[in-house]
């Protein structure tokens, strides 16, 4: 056991295909983000005169995820910030993992030195005390609220009004929101005065193409990788699979790093073509896995009825039939059935997702029907519906 256990830590330390695999991960921010010119200039643009000591317009950023808003932010602010010293300070807030007005304050605060305990206290106080903080530092801050959706959706815009308006009662300091988000149709849960207070400035980041991600990946490939360890096809192909999802770069990096782990694990110095396909079914499977495991309770029970009857072996999948076996679910774990027109919207929505697939089929004179079938491995299935399944007693029932 020792001896395979020293070649696993000899084969990691010696690798003969990684040179440095952090520069892959997720929040490593190269010192160059090709094909991002035109964003990285119009921000430096925006915000600049916080160098002068002015307020920086608010900005809203925008764009479908991995299109580099994050990393783009993160490199132009820190950028910002090493120029202008002590004078400006820049606070990230993920409001993903933020995702209530007290937690954002609480953040907030935290990054000007103010301590707040984790709840307990009253939102108006925490306000004050940041108002207070940010008047003696006497400097100018900027605020990156990412994933902004996150915040407004669960928690509302009072966090951001609060924001956008504070300027009016400080004097000594002034404070700037960058606002992200790839979810184009929160702007429609915002107040009208939150909207164009946070809409000063607009930044849109449109998705890569086949031929940019591929250039993204060569430079961040020789940095990571040693010389000759991608086989010529790899990096097409991962640039070619994140394309055709909306030019997603973080699917491109995650496939490279996915193959290029696979391939070391099965003691190979070299990452082929088959190593990609490999990384691509656990990427999707783990894409599903997360979507399954996010979706609401009865959208849940739904897709369990489809699994339940597909283990069942049961034929050409009708909305009807789905329905029963749902009532049937439902019933047993106790919780009141929502009508067929609803679990035929919510089959509409799983079709969308591309959990299953809904086909249209004539029945002749007896008009048409849906016939709907599974599109994802039971395997995620089963992993995405663990936990709920588990927690209401229907393992037994599925697996
Ligand atoms: N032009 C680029 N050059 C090099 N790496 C990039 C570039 N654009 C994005 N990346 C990398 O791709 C990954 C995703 O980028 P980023 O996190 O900035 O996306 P995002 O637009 O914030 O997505 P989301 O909306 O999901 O948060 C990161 O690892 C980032 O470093
Ligand atoms: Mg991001």
């Amino acid at each position: 056991m020792v001896d395979e256990l020293d070649d696993i830590f000899e084969r990691f330390i010696h690798s003969k295909i990684f040179k440095n695999r952090e520069k892959l991960l997720p929040d490593y921010i190269p010192d160059r983000l090709p094909h991002r010119d035109e964003q990285i200039k119009k921000l430096a643009t925006i915000l600049a005169p916080a160098l002068g000591g002015s307020r920086p317009s608010n900005i809203f950023i925008y764009g479908l995820t991995g299109t580099g808003k994050t990393a783009v932010s993160r490199y132009v602010l820190g950028r910002l910030t090493k120029k202008g010293g002590d004078n400006i300070v820049y606070i990230y807030i993920n409001c993903r993992q933020n995702d209530t007005n007290y937690r954002v304050l609480a953040e907030l605060a935290r990054n000007i030195g103010i301590k707040i305990p984790f709840t307990g206290l009253a939102t108006s106080e925490v306000k004050k005390r940041v108002l207070e903080g940010l008047e003696r530092r006497g400097k100018i801050v900027i605020v990156v609220l990412d994933e902004i959706d996150h915040l407004v959706k669960k928690s509302g815009d009072d966090v951001l009004y609060f924001l956008t308006r504070i300027n009016e009662q400080l004097s000594n300091s002034k404070l700037s929101v960058i606002g992200i988000t790839n979810d184009l149709k929160f702007m429609e849960f915002l107040d009208a005065r939150v909207k164009s207070s946070l809409g000063e400035e607009e930044l849109v980041f449109p998705p890569y193409n086949n031929k940019e991600l591929e250039d993204i990946l060569r430079k961040r490939a020789a940095e990571a990788f040693h010389e000759g360890a991608l086989d010529n096809s790899v990096i097409p192909l991962c640039a070619a699979i994140a394309a055709r999802q909306n030019g997603d770069c973080r699917l491109a990096l995650d496939l490279l790093l996915k193959a290029a782990e696979i391939a070391e694990r099965s003691g190979e110095n070299v990452v082929k073509e088959e190593h990609v396909r490999l990384a691509q079914k656990e990427v999707e499977k783990n894409l599903a896995v997360d979507v399954i495991k996010t979706m609401p309770l009865h959208v849940k029970l739904v897709l369990a009825s489809i699994y339940v009857l597909t283990k069942e072996k049961v034929k050409n999948l009708t909305t009807g039939l789905i329905y029963n076996k749902y009532v049937y679910l439902a019933k047993i774990m106790g919780i009141e059935p929502v009508t067929q027109r609803r679990i035929s919207d919510i089959i509409n929505e799983l079709d969308m997702l591309g959990l299953i697939n809904a086909r249209v089929v004539s029945l002749g004179r007896y008009g048409r029907t849906k016939i709907i079938k599974l599109s994802v491995s039971s395997n995620s299935i089963e992993e995405g519906l663990k936990e709920d399944l588990f927690m209401l007693g229907l393992t037994e029932l599925t697996i």
